[in-house]
């Protein structure tokens, strides 16, 4: 198996990070990555924002946690509740991807950045886990005025996250994955 499918066989979403911050040569290469992820027509109109201050990330975990209780959903209410839960799961660098509201494509394209981000990661040894649940610090009213405060362009709309961490602990096995999804026609 050569190195590129190895690295995509071997990234797992990775949900305990130690608490030490991954390097700056690290972090450098991985938004390299993101930049260089297919985008429909190269228009690159994604935004990356790159959140390393622990306060910062503190602050919005707890709006997270807020909001998802304010939905009133058992389910979630439990999952957040739970004890040691951390939306971002205390890693120490979150990637907020968002992008331009008018661009039709855009959510293909942040996949496309946040999996170039992913596959960047594992083959530099750094663990990362593509995030919805973030999603919910960008819920309700107060929305826009996070979005300026974390200087997400005007137009644009957050998509989803990548946390980034140094795994604390061995890469979690795979889960099964179902090759029955597939048709062939030949
Ligand atoms: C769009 C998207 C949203 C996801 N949101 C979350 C999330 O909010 N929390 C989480 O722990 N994992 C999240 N994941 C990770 C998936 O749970 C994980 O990729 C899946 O279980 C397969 O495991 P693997 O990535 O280790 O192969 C998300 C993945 C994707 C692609």
């Amino acid at each position: 198996m050569n190195e590129t499918l190895r690295t995509i066989k071997t990234r797992r979403a990775v949900r305990n990070y130690k608490s030490e911050q991954i390097s700056d040569f690290e972090l450098q290469e991985i938004l390299n990555a993101a930049l260089h992820a297919p985008n429909a027509m190269n228009k690159q109109n994604w935004h990356f924002t790159v959140l390393q201050n622990k306060d910062i990330l503190d602050k919005l975990a707890d709006r997270i946690i807020e909001n998802v209780i304010n939905l009133n959903n058992k389910a979630l209410t439990n999952m957040v509740s739970a004890p040691g839960y951390h939306p971002f799961y205390k890693a120490p660098t979150v990637i907020l991807i968002s992008g331009d509201a008018a661009n039709e494509f855009i959510q293909i394209e942040a996949g496309t950045a946040a999996q170039n981000i992913a596959l960047a990661a594992e083959s530099l040894s750094v663990g990362s886990c593509i995030m919805t649940m973030p999603n919910f610090a960008f819920d309700y009213e107060k929305a826009e005025a996070l979005k300026r405060d974390l200087g997400i362009p005007k137009g644009y709309n957050h998509i989803c996250s990548v946390v980034l961490g140094y795994k604390a602990g061995p890469t979690p096995t795979a889960p099964l994955r179902n090759a029955e999804v597939i048709n062939y026609i030949r």
